[in-house]
């Protein structure tokens, strides 16, 4: 088959890596890809959200098979436009990737579905936010019901913040049309973790369950990101909760879809907060997790496009998938100032020695080759916030923590920055923390 994979981060670095290892991939496509994509695939420059010239390039291109990374692409009908020309694409159509692209769509299934998550209110008016909020105990969770890229969710701890989280959605419309309506929501306690699925509509592969690490900072301080590293598994995800998740959150949402004439193809990522009470959904996403790909794919041994083609074709029942048993660690390394004003161009040394390093996997996210005349091909510089996704296999959790640093020692960028704690949970949590 020849393969178009959409995007350009870390992920779609570790999807292009896993898809090539496959014996039904006889050419892979990358859009726009990045210096390290370019490497196994063919980057091709059109932008991930450029969807009319994405399909252009599949028909002039003959491509069998697409898979869409990012959620923007989805949200805007990527996949309606495709099957409508007759390719086969992996991913929800627009209206079930409202799952993610609508706070107020996928909160509204989940009561349908019964599905356990915060009690919450919608609003488009702020007086009337308002008045809920003085009801409620803070802190309470304010959330821009469309696609923010990650900026439209603030847990507030005072009546100042919630008001002015407020205001900045709902009057100032600092998010467009993205946060005319909010949701307010009750604040869970826990642990987080990622539960991603494939779904052919009724029948599902599991992904090893993985933990994001969201802050900017060690001991998860500082400002949200897209994301500093990520394990799998997360041992906060018992064997027990697994399975408690897939029946009473993953199945229930597939099977009411399934029943309202919506069959769900495609990955369903549900963002969990493991609390006292037990697991509770934070979010849905439409699309496998950034940086948690990362570190799920390098433990996948079943073929990932297998499963994806038969997730399109409504052909998973009965599947088994396989998984090295060994965890893997993924560490960002990102330009400093990220995720506010950063540098870019700086040039990236050290990757060379990394290569020779056994089960260590490097995922590019922003970087590019450098244009300097002499060895352009050699030179790579920086060109985004995240920068690098250094991934290690290892017999134990602390292997795989111990093998990644090793690696990442090995690289450097000027001002490059990274948690030194990645992984560090899991491992207090085995010795009984
Ligand atoms: P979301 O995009 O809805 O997952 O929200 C982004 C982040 O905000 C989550 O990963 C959590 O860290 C936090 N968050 C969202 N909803 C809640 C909630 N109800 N209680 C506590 N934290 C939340
Ligand atoms: N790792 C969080 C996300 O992909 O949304």
């Amino acid at each position: 088959m020849r393969v178009l994979v959409i995007g350009s981060g870390g992920r779609e670095h570790a999807l292009c890596w896993k898809i090539s290892q496959s014996v039904k991939c006889s050419k892979i496509y990358c859009a726009p890809g990045n210096g390290g994509i370019a490497k196994i695939a063919e980057t091709v420059n059109i932008e991930s959200d450029d969807v009319d010239k994405l399909l252009k390039f599949a028909k002039d291109n003959k491509i069998d098979f697409t898979v869409v990374g990012p959620e923007v692409p989805l949200v805007k009908g990527i996949v309606d436009k495709f099957q409508k020309e007759g390719l086969k694409i992996f991913g929800p159509n627009a209206k079930l990737a409202a799952i993610e692209g609508s706070k107020i769509f996928a909160k509204s299934l989940m009561k349908k579905a019964g599905v356990p998550t915060a009690d919450f209110r919608e609003f488009d008016n702020i007086d009337e936010a308002l008045k809920y909020a003085a009801t409620k105990k803070l802190p309470l969770v304010v959330k821009a019901d469309g696609l923010c890229a990650g900026k439209g969710v603030v847990v507030c701890k005072t009546k100042d913040e919630l008001q002015s989280a407020l205001e900045s959605m709902l009057v100032d419309k600092v998010f467009g049309p993205a946060g005319e309506k909010v949701i307010i929501e009750d604040c869970l306690v826990g642990e987080e973790a990622s539960i991603i699925v494939i779904s052919d509509g009724k029948n599902i592969v599991p992904m090893a369950s993985s933990q994001d690490h969201k802050r900017i900072f060690d001991g998860d301080m500082g400002s949200n990101t897209g994301g500093m590293g990520a394990y799998s598994p997360a041992p906060v995800i018992t064997n027990e909760l697994f399975k408690k998740i897939i029946d009473t959150v993953i199945y229930p949402v597939i099977n009411t879809l399934a029943k309202d004439g919506m069959p769900y193809k495609g990955v369903l990522y549900a963002g969990i907060m493991v609390t006292k009470d037990g697991p509770f959904v934070l979010e849905f996403n439409a699309r496998f997790g950034d940086p948690e790909t990362q570190a799920i794919m390098p433990r996948l041994r079943s073929d990932l496009l297998d499963i994806m083609e038969r997730a399109v074709n409504g052909n998973l029942g009965g599947y088994s998938v396989e998984w090295d048993p060994r965890p893997c660690v993924s560490v960002v390394l990102a330009s400093g100032g990220y995720p506010k004003k950063y540098d870019k161009g700086m040039e990236i040394k050290g990757l060379e020695e990394t290569s020779a390093m056994k089960d260590v996997m490097i995922f590019h996210a922003g970087t590019r080759k450098g244009r300097r005349a002499a060895d352009s091909d050699k030179l790579l510089i920086t060109s985004g916030g995240r920068v690098l996704n250094i991934t290690a296999l290892g017999d134990d959790m602390q292997k795989a923590i111990d093998n990644c640093y090793n690696a990442v020692r090995a690289i450097h960028f000027d001002k490059m920055h990274y948690r030194r704690d990645i992984g560090a949970r899991a491992i207090s949590r085995k010795l009984g923390a």
